[in-house]
């Protein structure tokens, strides 16, 4: 299996709880380091430009105004599987629909704070983490 790397976003509602240190422990007791880490408090500009391909969505203005209402901890996760395994780990969009135990099912209020966002596929992945993270600031070990 090939290793990879994925972008892993602790949204606002989970970072206010206090448990991005759970979150991480889930990460790193499956296999997953986390090679880049940063909080931010995202911009709307930035929010909008990060969710884009969502922007005809109905749930649009609203999802950025929930990401830009408090900070985040926006992470590089590299592993084998890393983009599937990152999104088992996370469970479905819906935490009311998420499988028991996992993150979204634990840590989610609702499908728009919903704990965490995690890259859907290789290409997603390529373009988030570069959105967020220098190469040079990603330490591969
Ligand atoms: P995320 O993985 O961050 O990608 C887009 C986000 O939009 C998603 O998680 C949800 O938090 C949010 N969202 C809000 N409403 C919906 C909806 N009806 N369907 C899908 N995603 C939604």
């Amino acid at each position: 299996m090939a290793v990879e790397r994925t972008l892993s976003i602790i949204k606002p509602d989970a970072v206010a709880k206090n448990v991005i240190g759970q979150i991480y422990t889930r990460f790193e007791s499956n296999g997953l380091k986390i090679v880049a880490s940063r909080m931010k408090w995202l911009s709307q500009h930035e929010a909008e430009a990060f969710y884009a391909v969502h922007k005809e969505r109905p749930f649009f203005k609203d999802l950025v105004k929930y990401m830009i209402s408090g900070p985040v901890q926006i992470q590089v996760l590299e592993g084998e599987n890393a983009i599937m395994k990152n999104r088992e780990l996370m469970g479905a969009t819906d935490p009311a629909k998420a499988e028991k135990g996992t993150i979204r099912a634990e840590f989610g209020k609702s499908i728009e704070a919903n704990a965490v966002h995690g890259s859907d596929s290789p290409e997603t992945a390529a373009t988030e983490i570069a959105f967020f993270f220098p190469r040079m600031d990603i330490y591969s070990r």
